[in-house]
């Protein structure tokens, strides 16, 4: 195969400036996050883009997020949401929920958005009992060796037509050669999952972000 003719960050910049607008609200948010200290791990403004997509057109009117980091990607989901649409963010971190609350709100989704603090597994546990299914959209975000651990209980919190999202699924390939890393094997785990699932028919696509990552799309039967 012929070696591309412009580099992945020019390939990538062309997509965003056709599909995407310059923005305020998400500008802000990043130079927040980043003067907070906070890692510079959010998605790219196209993979923002492709979850602002999907959950529309999924119709989301309830989304789970597992890792909000500073609220970049759920400024974009949660702008997918009608009237009445709610997002459920899960964090570890309170200062990362502090940083991503205060984004959300400035990019007038406040209200729409509650942030969970704590470890997610315990959270989407206390959300099984407690009955706070279905979702519409899952975007799966947050630490990568308890990927098939969210799939597993995220599978339980969703329906038929519910679209679920990972993240981070290709590492510039070096998920093809996980043996001896916890977090790329348990990534290779997940995209395992979410091929073969007998619940579940996706795809997982290679995109750009600085190098080659991927997101895995799976849509619930
Ligand atoms: N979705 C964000 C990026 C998330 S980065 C965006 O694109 O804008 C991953 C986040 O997961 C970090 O904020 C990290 O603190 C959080 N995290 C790590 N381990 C976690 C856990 N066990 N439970 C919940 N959140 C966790
Ligand atoms: C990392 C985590 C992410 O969610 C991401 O999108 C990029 C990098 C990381 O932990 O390195
Ligand atoms: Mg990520």
């Amino acid at each position: 195969m012929a070696a591309p003719t412009r580099s992945f960050e020019e390939i990538d910049g062309y997509i965003e400036d056709l599909f995407t607008k310059p923005d305020d609200a998400l500008a802000q948010a990043v130079k927040d996050s980043e003067a907070a200290g906070l890692p510079k791990i959010n998605v790219s403004a196209n993979e923002g883009r492709l979850l602002f997509l999907l959950a529309k057109i999924a119709g989301a009117k309830r989304i789970l997020e597992i890792g909000t980091l500073g609220g970049y990607s759920g400024i974009w989901l949660a702008r997918a949401l009608g009237d009445g649409g709610k997002m459920i963010s899960l964090e570890l971190d309170q200062k990362h929920a502090d940083v991503a609350a205060r984004n959300l709100k400035r990019a007038g989704v406040g209200d729409k958005v509650e942030i969970r603090v704590g470890p997610a597994l315990d959270s989407l546990k206390k959300m099984e009992i407690q009955n706070e299914a279905p979702f519409d959209v899952v975007f799966i975000d947050a630490d990568k060796g308890n990927y098939p651990a969210y799939l597993e209980i995220c599978l339980k919190l969703v329906k038929s037509g519910s679209v679920i999202i990972g993240d981070n699924c290709l590492r510039n390939g070096k998920v093809l050669d996980a043996a001896g890393d916890t977090d790329l094997m348990a990534i290779k785990k997940f995209n395992e999952r979410m091929a073969t699932h007998p619940l579940l028919e996706g795809i997982l696509l290679p995109i750009i972000r600085g190098s080659i990552d991927g997101v895995a799309i799976s849509r619930v039967k």
